[in-house]
């Protein structure tokens, strides 16, 4: 079951319920093994990223529980092991549970890591930051060693705002029980929610969603609950899913100032937008037009995550558009294949230059990375005849059944062999 089907020219109608995001859930489920404790997470998604660090938790002997969307982490019964390299390949997330392992037990091993191929991904930052700390850093031809007896609080600047640095270094310094502030930290909403979690452990957290977060850690951790917030990319992907095959959709359980960066780009192509109680409404109610320039960057300028769902929508807009990629230099894997679907996209350097067509046309395509392959979902569902697309199983490491809450909503998709 590793490929959808896709009939497009069916608009999209109804409503659609937004799921927690995976990207704030996975920093905040490695985080549950700083508080020796129970923590217990809300409306945590049902992906596949998430399920591999559920099982890294376990092989770190942390007795986990998942009830719906609750997930119970007891790490009262923690072992001190070094994460399997098969594990650590599964999802590049998995980097993340260096700070917690460094706060926890003072030692940390970070084999090589999987995720997206979107770029290099270094982990500098992270390293730097853990240094500042008080941690020895040694490379080996497997993977980096982190140790540190006492972490100690320190002043840490980011010479980029790296979310995944960010959240490695508030979770590192959670357990220290002087004030480490970091500057040029990241400022996304995911951030904020991770800060959520260790307050609730028992850390004082300052300025979060700010550029400079201050991190006075606890010496006597408690048990922790927190509820993961919902996911704007997720919320992103069905925008453009509208945006692409027409229709009136209600998006519900997000406020729309999650994604503002995004929708204003949407509003400013043409689509229509208005607040409702539990979410927003997104219409198109004529033809899109182009824009001559959008570019990604940190929260909160344009999501890096929106950008190849973007690029879809802007292929059958009216005129050329243009789409600069700050974060990562390698994303833009999407484009050639819109192009088998008939889009007109062209690649200069970090840039994509968007002549838009009147309609693509169903194509096979295969999925490169996970938002590469949302990004040719949506383009499927506003293409004439029928789309297939392949190696979904990135699809579903941030998806939870995204072609079955499409045909919810109207589209003609089905997942097949
Ligand atoms: C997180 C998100 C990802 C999103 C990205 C940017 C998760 C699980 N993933 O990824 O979906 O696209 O934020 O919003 O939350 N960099 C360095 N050195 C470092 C760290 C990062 O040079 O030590 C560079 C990266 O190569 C990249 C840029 O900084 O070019 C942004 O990376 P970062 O913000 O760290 O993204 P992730 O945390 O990996």
């Amino acid at each position: 079951m590793n490929r959808y089907k896709i009939e497009g020219g069916y608009p999209l109608r109804g409503k659609t319920e937004v799921c927690g995001a995976k990207n704030a859930a996975l920093p905040i489920l490695a985080a549950t093994i700083i508080n020796g404790r129970k923590s217990i997470i809300h409306n945590c998604p049902d992906l596949s990223d998430i399920t591999s660090i559920i099982e890294i938790l376990k092989y770190l002997g942390c007795k986990v529980e998942r009830r719906g969307k609750d997930v119970t982490v007891d790490s009262s019964t923690f072992i001190s092991r070094t994460i399997p390299h098969f594990a650590m390949k599964q999802t590049r997330s998995s980097t993340i549970f260096a700070g917690a392992l460094l706060a926890r037990n003072g030692y940390a091993f970070i084999p090589g890591s999987g995720g997206c191929h979107i770029g290099a991904r270094p982990i500098d930052l992270h390293l730097k930051g853990f240094k500042a700390l008080g941690a020895d850093i040694t490379f080996q031809p497997d993977g980096i060693v982190c140790r540190a007896k006492h972490l100690r609080a320190c002043r840490i600047e980011l010479d980029f705002p790296s979310v995944g640095a960010t959240e490695n270094l508030m979770i590192a310094s959670s357990l220290t029980p002087a004030t480490t502030i970091i500057t040029n930290a990241a400022m996304e909403p995911e951030i904020v929610n991770l800060a959520q979690y260790l307050r609730s452990v028992g850390a004082h957290i300052k300025g979060d969603g700010t550029s400079e977060i201050h991190i006075k850690g606890t010496l006597s951790p408690k048990d922790a609950e927190v509820t993961v917030i919902p996911d704007r990319i997720v919320a992103s992907t069905y925008a453009s899913a509208v945006a692409s095959a027409g229709g009136s959709v209600e998006i519900c359980g997000i406020s729309p100032g999650l994604l503002s960066p995004f929708l204003a780009v949407m509003r400013r192509m043409g689509m229509s937008i208005n607040c409702t109680k539990n979410g927003f409404t997104i219409c198109k109610n004529s033809g899109l037009v182009n824009l001559p320039y959008v570019c990604t960057g940190p929260y909160p300028l344009f999501p890096t995550d929106c950008q190849p769902m973007l690029v879809a929508a802007m292929t059958t807009a009216y005129g050329f558009g243009a789409v600069r990629e700050k974060i990562f230099e390698n994303r833009f894997g999407h484009c050639s294949r819109l192009n088998d679907m008939g889009a007109n996209v062209t690649v200069r350097g970090r840039t994509a230059l968007i002549r838009g067509v009147p309609k693509l046309k169903g194509a096979n395509v295969d999925a490169c990375d996970l938002r590469c392959g949302a990004a040719l979902t949506v383009a499927a569902l506003g293409a004439g005849g029928t789309t297939y697309i392949s190696n979904t199983h990135y699809i579903d490491r941030g998806y939870e059944n995204l072609v079955s809450e499409l045909a919810k909503i109207g589209a003609k998709a089905e997942r097949i062999d």
